[in-house]
């Protein structure tokens, strides 16, 4: 699309946004003064749709009435709610998908699976400036099998100069690795820099040297669109507060493709992993789901489930074709107005992204507490980066707009 400078120019899109019905079903913070913030902070926690309000009332209303007979009609079943909006949301089939845990928690119990080192193939692919709990994830993973991260972890960095990775820098590392290459974990976009991956081509790469492909999607999911079981993927996890716009805390989602349903290796286990036939019977022997609710450990927390079923009832409803394209417009539109307007600040998302833009000001950290005064909530990060998350279905094309102004006049101030 051609873009232009003029407000007009971003009236127009809004008026012709197919998405711009959403707005509305979210609540929005204020600024002392009362008026309505820009929020750009949807890669860190999304807004809370109107609708959580009715979902938790009824668990609650439920739990009252009910108390443990709520269990057996009602929520020993619950997460099965979200199994199909989120096939659909990161493109897997039902049976590749379960909510449970928290992001860092499924990154554990997938690599206490999926990563089992050898003498000779034990070596563990990451990103440089991974985030750090993933860092922190793979380190004690490695120790836990009594290997050191320093001889263990490979790490992809972009070439001097630039700011993201080229995929056949990452596909050449993954083939020089080769036969002592156990996994790939990378995140499927970049937290810091927004970049998106191209998670296919890491994945044949991977498969290539008969690796195990595994990505972090706390900053894909709900962003841009995926098809990790036709990418073959192995295995992926994410957050669903950030994009998803589930709460603070809300659960995450992980995928285990369907090649590793009949799984052998080592797993840990819980009851809520168990047939569900025979998951009361309290046999002594685990007998695990024949899908990926076999990583399942235990029984679903409702309160923190039931707002990721309101807004997942929303993106489902819209679809990932249309989010993840009005995502990459408006950033592209925000992108345009800075080279325009403001040439001495430095864009560091390269042209494979979502919906984030990350920037690099002189003054950085003066101009990000300016526009934050002035009504804009976006994040800084260490040691000189702001990012910018418009969310399809809270943010205008005016918002950008106005954001532009603020950036221009906070630099000018
Ligand atoms: C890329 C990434 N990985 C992992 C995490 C940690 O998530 P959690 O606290 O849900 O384990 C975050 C949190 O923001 C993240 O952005």
């Amino acid at each position: 699309m051609k873009f232009d400078k003029t407000k007009n120019f971003a009236t127009n899109l809004d008026n012709n946004d197919p998405l711009s019905s959403y707005r509305k079903k979210f609540y929005y913070p204020k600024t002392n003064s009362g008026e309505e913030v820009i929020y750009l902070c949807g890669n860190s926690l999304g807004l809370q749709p109107k609708s959580v309000q009715n979902h938790i009332d009824k668990e609650l209303n439920i739990w009252q009435e009910k108390g443990a007979l709520g269990q057996h009609s009602r929520w020993e079943h619950f997460h099965e709610r979200l199994t199909e909006t989120t096939a659909r949301l990161v493109g897997a089939e039902n049976s590749e998908i379960v909510v449970m845990n928290a992001l860092t928690v499924n990154l554990h119990l997938l690599m206490i699976s999926f990563y089992q080192p050898t003498d000779n193939r034990y070596k563990i692919i990451i990103e440089s400036g991974a985030f750090p709990s993933d860092q922190y994830a793979i380190d004690s993973q490695i120790k836990l099998h009594g290997l050191e991260p320093n001889n263990t972890i490979i790490e992809l960095k972009p070439r001097e100069h630039e700011y993201s990775l080229r995929t056949e820098d990452i596909v050449k590392t993954i083939e020089n690795c080769g036969n002592e290459l156990s996994m790939v974990l990378m995140g499927g976009v970049n937290y810091y820099t927004g970049q998106a991956f191209d998670l296919k081509a890491i994945t044949q790469a991977a498969h290539s040297v008969e690796a195990i492909a595994g990505f972090d999607l706390a900053h894909a999911s709900g962003n841009i669109e995926l098809r990790l079981h036709n990418w073959n993927i192995d295995f992926a996890a994410w957050c669903s507060y950030k994009y998803l716009c589930a709460g603070p805390g809300a659960p995450s989602g992980i995928f285990i493709h369907e090649k590793h349903h009949k799984w052998n290796g080592p797993r840990l286990e819980g009851w809520w992993g168990n047939d569900k036939a025979t998951r009361f019977e309290m046999n002594r022997n685990f007998k695990p789901i024949d899908t990926a609710e076999s990583w399942q450990i235990s029984n679903a927390p409702i309160f923190g489930m039931a707002p990721l079923i309101a807004s997942m009832d929303i993106f489902d409803k819209v679809g990932m074709d249309k989010v993840s394209k009005k995502g990459q417009l408006i950033s592209n539109y925000l992108a345009y107005l800075i080279k325009e307007n403001l040439p001495q600040i430095k864009i560091i998302t390269p042209d494979e992204h979502g919906c984030q833009l990350s920037i690099i000001v002189p003054n950085g950290h003066s101009t990000f507490t300016s526009i934050t005064e002035r009504g804009v909530v976006c994040d800084w990060r260490e040691p000189n980066v702001i990012r910018f998350a418009p969310h399809p279905l809270f943010n205008t094309y005016l918002d950008i707009f106005n954001v532009a102004e603020v950036l221009k006049n906070s630099i000018n101030a």
